[in-house]
């Protein structure tokens, strides 16, 4: 599936931009949510998340959180119409707890982890989550090159956690690596440059999915 990140949108046209992408094939939407503490950069907050929420009344939203306490903006992003909520394992003490605290709100609930933390550390909640989030470049901007250990991480989630989870890779995607994060184990893909950065958006999202789908191998 292609996860199609808003932060590459035209935020002047955010409905307009959302819209082409579901259009064009994207099965949901990614919503980058930054702090500038977490992260070294600032994006949007639950009022974005709630307009285009209107705009896209049946999109799937998928909202990341790169913040530092998510405890304090689950339920505001849960009640502005995110289906599903990420935060990173580096932010929180018991993620199990999180992970019950957003379902008891009725959201989805991913675990997503930095390029540089080990899988150790996401080890113990393999099954605590319906998605885990493999961040494929630093979190904080999007037009970043793909950092390829990450594809090591996705396989070695895929072969603990079967198919009881989604994977999601997340940064740096485009449609020379696709194919090999499908490989690896990935069934979300996220990309916000090399979707909207691209002049035809139906075009970009079209060389995207045709990559997800051809064959490769991951060593
Ligand atoms: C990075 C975000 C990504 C980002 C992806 O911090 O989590 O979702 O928008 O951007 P691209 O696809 O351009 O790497
Ligand atoms: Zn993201």
């Amino acid at each position: 599936m292609l996860a199609a990140s808003i932060f590459s949108a035209d935020f002047a046209n955010l409905g307009r931009d959302s819209n082409a992408a579901l259009n064009a094939g994207a099965a949901l939407l990614h919503v980058d949510i930054m702090d500038g503490h977490f992260v070294p950069n600032l994006s949007m907050g639950p009022l974005v998340c709630a307009a285009v929420r209107r705009v896209c009344p049946e999109a799937f939203l998928d909202i990341h959180l790169m913040v530092t306490d998510p405890k304090d903006f689950i339920p505001a992003f849960i009640k502005a119409g995110a289906n599903s909520v990420t935060f990173h394992v580096e932010t929180v003490k018991d993620p199990k707890e999180l992970a019950k605290f957003a379902r008891d709100l009725g959201a989805s609930v991913g675990l997503a982890s930095n390029p540089e933390t080990p899988v150790l550390a996401i080890e113990p909640f393999l099954n605590d989550f319906d998605l885990h989030l493999v961040m494929s470049v630093h979190p904080g901007f999007s037009g970043q090159g793909f950092i390829e250990s990450s594809l090591a991480k996705t396989k070695w989630i895929r072969e603990r956690v079967g198919s009881r989870a989604r994977i999601e890779m997340d940064g740096g995607v485009d449609p020379n690596n696709g194919a090999r994060c499908v490989a690896a184990g990935a069934d979300v893909l996220v990309s916000a440059s090399a979707l909207f950065g691209k002049p035809n958006v139906a075009l970009a999202a079209k060389a995207l999915l045709d990559s997800f789908s051809t064959t490769s191998r991951v060593d």
